[in-house]
């Protein structure tokens, strides 16, 4: 009986759209890969995807063979709790398609890799796809660490994210919309927020360090007081985001001690 070789598949987190952000390890992961998977959405505009091809361009000295895959439509849900089915709908449609792509593309002993945005353990479904079909699929899983959106953040407003001994909580601006400020916490990292949620609160003395395009040519940073910035960065995001066609922006919330 001959042993099979164990199949290997890395995540790997190429940052959060400055090329240079991608890290030593991700460049060795990604020149080990015999198989490299481009993920795209349909409404992914065409600058993300030419990031990931400008890393691989820059970065990648053997020929990988690349696979690019079309990520399942989502639905969105009206409410929080359509939100979460429509979200188990997509994740089980991702896992299929994630199900027979690994066997379809990647023979024993061969290593795969996917690109994740930011860091792959944060608010990044593919880790968790990947993951969740490891054993039944049979592939030995890896994570490569990326500089996350929120890290790109505060480096760029050279703020810590937590002040001394202090809690951060990082959130999404669904939640924030639904649940207010936490109580508990001094700061509050908001990432998947294209509603402007900040704009609703209503608490005296709180700060906003803002970043849209973080990494990139088009960064936009905006700092201050909620109640003196919140209707520029509301008027900033909105022309941005009808020159370009897209919009990714994080915040930070940072309540008066
Ligand atoms: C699907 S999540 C991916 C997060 C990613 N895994 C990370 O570690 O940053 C997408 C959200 O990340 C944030 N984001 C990602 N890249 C960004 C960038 N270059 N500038 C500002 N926000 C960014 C935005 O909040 C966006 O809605």
């Amino acid at each position: 009986m001959t042993a099979t070789a164990p199949r290997r598949v890395d995540i790997v987190g190429i940052g959060a759209g400055d090329p240079d952000h991608v890290t030593v390890q991700a460049v060795r992961a990604l020149n080990a890969a015999d198989v490299i998977f481009l993920v795209t959405k349909a409404a992914e505009q065409d600058d993300l995807v030419g990031l990931r091809r400008t890393i691989l361009d820059r970065f990648v000295e053997q020929e990988p063979r690349l696979v690019e895959i079309r990520d399942p439509e989502r639905a969105r849900g009206a409410s929080a709790a359509a939100q979460a089915g429509a979200v188990a709908r997509w994740r089980e449609a991702r896992a299929q398609q994630y199900r027979s792509l690994l066997a379809r593309e990647l023979a024993e002993g061969q290593r795969g890799a996917f690109l994740a945005w930011g860091d792959p353990t944060l608010y990044e479904s593919t880790l968790s796809v990947v993951s969740g079909l490891a054993a039944e699929v049979d592939v030995d899983l890896h994570v490569v660490p990326g500089i996350s959106a929120m890290s790109a953040l505060a480096a760029r407003h050279r703020i810590p994210l937590n002040r001394v001994g202090g809690s951060v909580v990082i959130t999404t601006g669904r939640r924030l919309a639904d649940e207010g400020l936490p109580d508990a916490a001094g700061d509050v990292v908001v990432m998947l927020d294209p509603d402007c949620r900040f704009a609703d609160l209503d608490e005296p003395g709180l700060v906003i360090y803002w970043g849209a395009y973080l990494g990139t040519e088009d960064e936009l940073l905006v700092s201050g007081l909620v109640s003196d910035v919140a209707q520029q960065i509301v008027e900033l995001r909105a022309a941005a985001r009808a020159r370009k066609g897209w919009l990714f922006d994080t915040y930070l919330l940072r309540r008066r001690r």
